[in-house]
């Protein structure tokens, strides 16, 4: 029998609960799949501070590395907010993320149609929206030089810089024709042209790559417009490539199309093979909702739906990732849900509003259900 190795980040605020629900998600595939996984535990974010003063130690990078992949559940929270200081949860992501080389980011947004109530959106606006965000995720302004503010007050000045090479454009826009190319064959490639010389460096480099990749429609977009279409006219959207800090702020756009900002997952890939299939580092897009931790209150399916995405990339098991798909579409089909998605409107439907552990267990019971054993 096969075992995987996943190193799991539970995190902080709700990220422990979400994690685990996926985690009992993922054994019960191997059950009905035949695979074991052999689970290791890291401790990153706020939880690390406390622990050790730092957001994430060196050789926990390291452990991360060594394993098939990791799922991280959420990392922050109030206790650890002061912008001032020099010690910050966030930090354990970009030590990750840039560490481990995961230089793509990808955020698909699916509007599933029992759920359409829950998005602020006009029904007829959300009928095919599918699409995928592809975010460049070790470049840019989040990674490049700064200067925190100095001087007195009245006279303090700040710097931050956006640095891309063409090197680092051209890995991620390849990585998005070729999932374009899975798809719808459509790519919009983000930027601010009129503005940046990194943009119109970004503009440069799709369109070289786009001369090699005639099945693919290319178009360029400007990230404001980008963002008004995002809400206007959202099912004209396959994939969507683009920078890392416009990447950030388009996915959470997004992520309301979907109804709720906890059924979203994210993939962070890079280059490096395992034994098994991409290296990557998954995570739901949702924060760590302290308001909700310890409640079993938050909604597992953003991390379920990780798991689904680890496993397609990192395990190469498209029948697993399937399954767990399916089997979360099923679950809310039934009528489960967890209250960020209970709509009021719905009562006569009879939806299940239940907590994080339920909402696991209808997962499991769908898959189940499904998979013979
Ligand atoms: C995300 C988050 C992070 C980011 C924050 C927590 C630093 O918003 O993963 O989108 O900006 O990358
Ligand atoms: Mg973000």
């Amino acid at each position: 029998m096969t075992t995987y190795r996943i190193a799991t980040i539970p995190g902080d605020g709700v990220g422990p609960e979400v994690v685990a629900a996926a985690r009992r998600v993922v054994d019960a595939a191997g059950t009905r799949f035949g695979f074991a996984v052999e689970w290791t535990e890291i401790v990153a974010g706020g939880a690390a501070i406390d622990a050790y003063g730092v957001a994430i130690r060196p050789e926990d990078v390291e452990a991360c590395r060594a394993s098939d992949a990791v799922l991280l559940g959420a990392v922050g929270g109030p206790k650890w907010d002061d912008p001032s200081a020099a010690v910050r949860p966030e930090q354990a992501l970009f030590a990750l993320r840039g560490g481990l080389g995961l230089f793509a980011n990808l955020r698909p947004v699916k509007v599933h149609p029992a759920l359409v109530a829950s998005s602020p959106l006009r029904p007829e606006l959300l009928e095919g929206v599918d699409l995928l965000i592809v975010r460049e995720l070790t470049g840019g302004v989040y990674f490049g030089e700064r200067q925190e503010a100095s001087a007195e007050p009245g006279d303090r000045q700040a710097l931050d810089t956006v640095p891309y090479s063409e090197a680092e454009i051209r890995r991620v826009v390849s990585l998005a024709i070729g999932l374009a190319l899975t798809r719808r064959k459509r790519l919009t490639s983000v930027d601010k042209a009129n503005v940046l010389a990194t943009s119109r460096l970004w503009r440069a480099v799709v369109r070289e790559l786009a001369l090699r990749a005639p099945d693919v429609e290319v178009s360029h977009q400007l990230v404001d417009s980008c963002a008004m279409l995002l809400v206007k006219r959202p099912a004209s959207f396959d994939v969507i490539v683009t920078e890392n800090m416009f990447g950030d702020i388009l996915s959470d756009e997004a992520s309301v199309l979907a109804g709720s900002l906890g059924l979203l997952p994210s993939a962070s890939l890079g280059e490096r093979q395992t034994e098994h299939g991409t290296f990557g580092l998954y995570e739901p897009i949702h924060g760590s909702a302290p308001h909700l931790a310890g409640q079993d209150r938050a909604n597992p399916i953003g991390t379920i739906l990780s798991a689904a995405m680890l496993a397609q990339w990192s395990l190469d098991r498209k029948d697993v990732a399937a399954a767990i798909e399916s089997a979360v579409s099923h679950a809310i089909d039934e009528g489960w849900r967890t209250a960020d998605l209970a709509d009021p409107a719905d009562l006569d439907d009879r939806p299940v509003v239940v907590g994080t552990t339920a909402m696991a267990t209808a997962v499991i019971d769908a898959l189940e259900a499904a998979v013979p054993a």
